[in-house]
């Protein structure tokens, strides 16, 4: 049996294959209501043959958005338009993931492709940003944003707790807590953009206290047979990789015993000036470590497209789920042609017939 189409079980769920469809911003929704193109989006993803499809980073308030256009679960209206995207994931026969997220300091920016910077302070599409404290990120994102009161820190745990609970009755069974890429929780754990002198900032432990009592807070809502599962940068390419990395593996041990079912393995991205090592599936030795040395179950994405290196990765245990994301943007067949590729049998049954039909006897040529 190949790797790459073994099912995987977690908790209550069990993914057909082992590739998940990471969270990909769609920037496409109005005041956080998704819309006709994520519908179509995520169903076409889903029918793909993917075990596991993550929706794109949802904001829990509207201050949490990386941009206007990003998709938000902080009112009724909003969930039961992401229930839609829920119920086709699943009718296409892959688990429903949803990511919930507050972007921090690295809010209140222009879509990508209209320049990927801070919106201009006179511009009235902008709002005030958050963060631990008032540093900013620096580069295109010079902003400054509030250093949070504890009232803030305190409404923020409790956004993510009634995001679980609209995500739960909405029909996600995976959940997703955004704590990666210098997004709110990142930034609590980084001491690049966390100075505090009180109880949420400083030692590890009161770094790690804002991501750990928001876990907590989330698995009381969010039930035990379904996997809770957090993205998280264990490692920024700052130059202190190792001291950094041995601290997130400190707190992916924490997580494990808080109840997290599966550590999404990315990079931090909390400081501009970083030297990262792109490459095919760079991230897979350190998601091998953190998995061997925090025992709990990973998934990692970043460069890992073609089905021989997804095959790898797993083949070598560095991690239970593989994440492919921009490949699927430009196949979402890409399950189906990798069943092909590693001529697994009657690789048919991740394609609806309409398309696997046809597909099985033509090679689209290159
Ligand atoms: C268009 C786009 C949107 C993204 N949005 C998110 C997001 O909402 N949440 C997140 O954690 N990562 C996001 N990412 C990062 C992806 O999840 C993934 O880690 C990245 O694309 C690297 O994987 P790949 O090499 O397979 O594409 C996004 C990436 C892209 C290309």
């Amino acid at each position: 049996m190949s790797a790459l189409f073994t099912p995987f079980q977690l908790k209550g769920v069990t993914l057909r294959n082992r590739i998940a469809v990471p969270p990909m911003c769609q920037y496409s929704a109005n005041d956080g209501l998704i819309n006709d193109w994520h519908l179509a989006h995520y169903t076409s993803l889903a029918r793909g043959g993917a075990g596991l499809v993550i929706v794109e980073a949802t904001a829990v308030s509207p201050e949490g958005r990386i941009t206007p256009g990003c998709a938000g679960i902080w009112n009724d209206t909003q969930a039961e338009a992401l229930a839609e995207v829920a119920s086709a994931i699943k009718r296409a026969g892959a688990a429903p993931g949803i990511q919930i997220a507050h972007a921090g300091r690295k809010a209140s920016a222009n879509r990508p492709w209209e320049g990927d910077d801070h919106i201009a302070a006179e511009d009235a599409r902008g709002w005030d940003t958050l963060a631990p404290s008032a540093i900013p990120f620096g580069a295109h994102l010079p902003k400054t944003p509030k250093a949070m009161t504890l009232e803030d820190i305190a409404r923020v745990r409790a956004d993510f707790v009634a995001a679980a609970r609209r995500a739960l009755a909405a029909g996600f069974e995976w959940l997703e807590l955004h704590f990666a890429h210098g997004y709110l929780g990142q930034s609590f754990f980084s001491s690049h953009s966390n100075q505090r002198d009180d109880a949420y900032g400083g030692s590890f432990e009161n770094r790690s206290r804002f991501l750990l009592e928001t876990l907590a807070q989330v698995r009381e809502v969010w039930p035990e047979h379904l996997p809770l599962t957090a993205r998280f940068g264990v490692i920024e390419y700052d130059g202190r990789d190792e001291a950094t990395l041995e601290e997130s593996i400190e707190l992916a041990k924490a997580f494990r015993r808080g109840g997290l079912d599966l550590l999404s393995v990315s990079v931090g991205f909390t400081v501009p000036e970083v030297s990262i090592p792109w490459g095919p599936a760079f991230l897979a030795p350190i998601a091998e470590r953190v998995r061997r040395e925090a025992e709990l179950p990973v998934a990692a994405a970043w460069g890992i497209d073609s089905p021989a290196i997804a095959q790898n990765t797993l083949a070598q245990e560095q991690m239970d789920l593989v994440m492919v994301g921009r490949a699927h943007l430009a196949n979402p067949n890409w399950p189906y042609q990798a069943a092909l590729q590693l001529q697994v049998e009657r690789p048919s049954w991740v394609l609806p017939k309409p398309y696997a039909h046809w597909l099985e006897r033509y090679q689209v040529s290159q």
